[in-house]
């Protein structure tokens, strides 16, 4: 974290300094105390910290209860450390022992997906699927405050009344965006989606019962396939994951390029170039947005591109990426349906391109994006895929959907989970040359009958 003070090596000059004790400065002269003295410095106060007394004391009382331990302990075991060393270490203790304070349990719990902070007293989490009001409390704003800006800073970033809206990410690449007052009305806000320590990958899924084999299997041939493929689905209903999911079955031998908001993306090819936007400085300059990276990546010589989210002016630009040659691109969106996603990438080609007619946008949106997958969190917590949509073409003005597989709910198991089934087209896709061309056609239409006859 940012707060850990990394302990300096001291030169003769700096022992030298005013307020130095004197006897360092006895010839020969001093050089940085041994690593074991700081070592075991360390292990000795730790040992005698009584972790109930320190949580119960407010930050700015714990450090100098530190610092006089730890000058007892120095004392008493005759270990060579100056005054300056020793209020370094108190540093780095105090900063260890705080870490990101009552979030460090949560954090470490990997049941949990979502920590969400909304003020001092407030503190949720999401769970299985399911938010819930956790018992984790902070001292006060001042307490939440300053875990807040350790988090920024730990990123090079600042966070306070003048700029009170920051992303940045935690060691460990868990996403946190941070919303402090007057703009968060309650109190600072802070959210964070953890990263996945284990990754998800199409099996797990299937176990999770986010979709079933046959429908594996199908996305699975999308993406050997080359098809361009957009994710859509409401907030934390699992987009990101199936990204990274599918991602895995690119081939090795293609070279990928990746733009993100937030690196999420976790691939596994060796040939990964990985682009993140960057934010205006203070004086609001320097900023990189995802449209200006993909433009960007299209000079890159990709054989595809996958963007993190799309939300803005970058559609066009990823459409073209589509249009042009990147086959088997990718990204997700933020929509409740198939449909919607089109409505949505439709909006910000328009607003990016004031004056592009709807039909030709339209028409470029038909031409670039084969499939839209459509997933979601359902009521009982579980994240599903609900629709598998080919984007079939333009009749008139409207553009023409097939649903290659929809999830149907059927009712509740006593558990609460939700039972249902997919129901598949037997339709021959639009895109069976391509699929052809990777000789595809066959497991294809396998894996829609085997999802027939499953259900
Ligand atoms: N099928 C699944 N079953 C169980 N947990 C899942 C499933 N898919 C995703 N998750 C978990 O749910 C959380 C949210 O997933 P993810 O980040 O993929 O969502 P998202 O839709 O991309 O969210 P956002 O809208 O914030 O970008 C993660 O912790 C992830 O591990
Ligand atoms: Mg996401």
């Amino acid at each position: 974290m940012s707060g850990v003070v990394t302990l300096p090596t001291f030169g003769r000059r700096r022992a030298e300094e005013p307020g130095e004790p004197r006897a360092a400065a006895a010839s020969p002269p001093p050089t940085a105390a041994p690593p074991e003295a700081i070592a075991e410095l360390r292990a000795q106060c730790l040992a005698r910290l009584e972790p109930a007394a320190v949580s119960a004391l407010p930050p700015d009382r714990l450090r100098p209860e530190v610092e006089r331990l730890l000058s007892d302990i120095a004392t008493e075991r005759r270990l060579q450390l100056n005054a300056r060393e020793q209020r370094a270490l108190a540093g780095e203790l105090v900063a260890d022992m705080l870490g990101l304070g009552p979030l460090e349990t949560l954090l470490e719990d990997d049941a949990i997906a979502d920590i969400m902070v909304n003020g001092p007293h407030r503190v949720f989490i999401e769970r299985g699927g399911k938010v819930t009001l956790s018992d984790v409390r902070f001292r006060d704003s001042a307490h939440l405050t300053a875990i807040c800006q350790r988090i920024a800073a730990a990123v090079g970033r600042r966070v306070d009344e003048s700029s009170p809206m920051v992303d940045a990410r935690l060691k460990d690449g868990s996403r946190v965006n941070i919303v402090l007052p007057p703009l968060a009305l309650d109190g600072p806000c802070l959210s964070i989606r953890k990263f996945g320590k284990k990754s998800i990958d199409f099996a797990r899924l299937i176990g999770y019962g986010a979709l079933s084999e046959p429908v594996a299997q199908v996305l699975q041939i999308a993406a050997r396939s080359r098809l361009n493929i957009v994710i859509s689905g409401g907030t934390g209903s699992g987009k990101t994951t199936l990204m990274n999911a599918m991602s895995r079955l690119i081939d090795h031998g293609e070279r990928i390029v990746t733009v993100e908001d937030a690196a999420e993306l976790q691939l596994q090819q060796p040939h990964v170039v990985r682009l993140e936007t960057r934010p205006p400085s203070l004086e609001g300059k320097g900023e990189v947005t995802q449209r200006d990276l993909v433009r960007n990546a299209l000079r890159m010589r990709p054989d595809r591109i996958i963007i993190g989210e799309v939300r803005g002016a970058e559609a066009f630009d990823m459409l073209q990426a589509m249009n042009t040659g990147h086959d088997g691109s990718m990204s997700t969106i933020h929509a409740n349906t198939a449909r919607d996603a089109l409505t949505r990438i439709e909006n910000m080609v328009q607003m990016g391109n004031m004056g592009l007619p709807a039909a030709a946008i339209r028409t470029q949106i038909v031409g670039a994006v084969d499939l839209i997958v459509q997933v979601e969190r359902q009521r009982d917590g579980g994240r599903r895929i609900i629709q598998v949509t080919e984007i079939c073409g333009m009749e008139g003005d409207v553009v023409i959907m097939n649903d290659v597989f929809r999830l149907e709910t059927t009712g509740e198991r006593p558990d609460g989970r939700l039972a249902g089934h997919y129901v598949a087209s037997r339709a021959r896709p639009g895109f069976a040359e391509r699929l052809a061309y990777f000789n595809l056609v066959e497991p294809w239409m396998a894996a829609l009958a085997a999802a027939s006859s499953a259900g």
